[in-house]
């Protein structure tokens, strides 16, 4: 994927909460928004709170600065600006940078959002040309520029994070081919397979997610500014000058479109909300293999915690919380599509409300995932408990079912042969393994010798030997395409 230079430097953006709403602004100041002309008050105090997106926008002020100091290239080059003028504000924008990124940019009761408090500030930095800045743009196509901003970067951070948890998988796999699982339908052993097959099974999904992320990523990646309020701008701007400065590979074609589409956010939210779900089947299984009654898998201490009351317990509380959380980022997808669904064109203020669900749903996937790829490659599998358990459940009842039908016994009546054979075992509380060649002939006469070879788990493992099957000749062969293919540097 490619973008622009890098906005934003090192910290960590912390979740935007309702709570968030109560942080005062750092300092009163008397408003004096120069164009509030047409109004005969002052907005009320209420209202200012109310309408306030800074607590939440404030995030963007990275991506706010890179687009005005393009803008300001842009218009210099439409004549509009003089080198000097364009310099000063260039240099101006830098400082406000400086001050937002130390954390000492002061704050304004006056100010109604990122956008607003960047102007402000710039222009008592710089004086009156500061007022020069916002010529030819509206914060209508200023905002949605600065979401693509904010999303181009973290949609590049959600790929980095999904290949990491890949190879956290991949490595768990490497480690397990050997090892043979029950394998489950309906929660009801079924077949073994090889650990690594179930791992691998995740980097599909991871990889499924990983092409989402990039489709998503082509239509975010559209240069609004130039589409103004609504119409269109007065002025001779060249906006491909402003996308080549911005690395936008394209200008959204329709200015009324330009500022009111956020599909994107919806398609964005969407992508989040299938891997959110593809991390909570992981974490019912992770709290299903953890338990007493499974102990497939050990958890690593470091990321369980303990019972205030109950002495024993070790929980699984990362798997959990991130089932959790599924149920929040999926909120959020219903969020923004009910903000959207009245919508008419173009800009309206509601689509203020698509940042809180966006920033906290991408935040939330980032940060789960990162502690998900920690955690797995920290897991421990309880080979022990695993090749104990095995010989029950009939795992290879359809070996034996298959093994007829080599003998030339149609599958439908093998079924059934087996089947009875299986009851035969439930009735007499006995296992595959303590079945003699004389039980066996009893239930049919294809048996003979060769069945009870035909009887082992790894037999059945490698059986699986065409593409997608879980021998270990298959599994291997998926294994290095993986190892292969993560090796490469994620492309655009
Ligand atoms: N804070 C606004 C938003 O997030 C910025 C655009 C406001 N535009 C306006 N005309 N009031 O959408």
């Amino acid at each position: 994927m490619k973008s622009g230079k890098r906005a934003q430097r090192g910290s960590r953006p912390q979740a935007a909460t309702r709570s968030d709403r109560r942080t005062p602004p750092s300092k009163k100041s008397a408003p004096s928004k120069a164009w509030t002309g047409r109004f005969t008050e002052t907005t009320h105090a209420l209202v200012e709170r109310f309408t306030c997106s800074l607590p939440f926008d404030r995030r963007l002020f990275e991506y706010d600065i890179l687009g005005s100091l393009a803008h300001c290239q842009a218009l210099e080059k439409a004549g509009i600006l003089t080198r000097a003028e364009r310099r000063s504000l260039m240099r101006g924008l830098e400082r406000v940078r400086d001050e937002l990124r130390e954390n000492r940019f002061p704050f304004a009761d006056s100010d109604e959002d990122i956008h607003m408090a960047v102007e402000r500030r710039l222009t008592e930095i710089v004086g009156p040309v500061g007022g020069k800045l916002h010529t030819g743009r509206s914060r209508n196509d200023q905002v949605t520029l600065d979401l693509r901003l904010y999303l181009r970067e973290h949609l590049q951070v959600l790929q980095a994070r999904l290949q990491d948890l890949q190879r956290a998988f991949l490595g768990q796999a490497r480690q397990h081919l050997d090892v043979i699982i029950p394998g489950y339908t309906h929660l009801q052993r079924a077949q073994p397979v090889s650990l690594a097959h179930h791992f691998l099974a995740y980097v599909e999904m991871l990889e499924r997610d990983i092409a989402r992320v990039r489709d998503d990523f082509k239509r975010v990646n559209v240069m609004p500014l130039g589409s103004g309020a609504l119409a269109g701008n007065n002025y001779p701007i060249d906006r491909a000058f402003t996308a080549k400065l911005l690395g936008f590979p394209a200008l959204t074609r329709n200015s009324l479109d330009g500022v009111s589409d956020r599909d994107y956010v919806a398609e964005t939210l969407g992508v989040l909300a299938i891997i959110m779900m593809h991390l909570s089947r992981l974490s019912e299984e992770l709290v299903l293999w953890a338990s007493h009654e499974f102990s497939f898998v050990e958890l690593p201490d470091g990321f369980c915690t303990g019972s205030s009351m109950l002495p024993q317990k070790k929980n699984p509380d990362v798997p959990e919380l991130i089932r959790g959380k599924t149920g929040r980022v999926y909120g959020h997808v219903l969020s923004i599509m009910t903000t959207l669904k009245g919508l008419p064109l173009s800009y309206n203020r509601d689509l203020q409300e698509d940042k809180e669900p966006l920033f906290d749903a991408m935040e939330t996937v980032i940060e789960c995932l990162t502690v998900y790829a920690e955690l797995i490659r920290r897991l421990r599998i309880r080979r022990d408990v695993l090749s104990g358990t095995l010989g029950s459940g009939f795992l290879l009842a359809t070996e034996l079912a298959d093994y007829l039908v080599n003998k030339g016994v149609p599958f439908r009546e093998a079924h059934g042969i087996v089947g009875q054979l299986v009851r035969h075992c439930l009735e007499h509380r006995r296992e595959w393994q303590d079945l003699s060649l004389a039980d066996l002939k009893a239930a049919s006469p294809h048996f003979s010798k060769d069945a009870l070879l035909f009887l082992t788990l790894e037999g059945a493992v490698d059986r699986k030997a065409q593409t997608g099957g879980t021998s270990r000749k298959q599994v291997t062969r998926q294994m290095n395409a993986w190892e292969a293919r993560l090796a490469k540097k994620p492309k655009a």
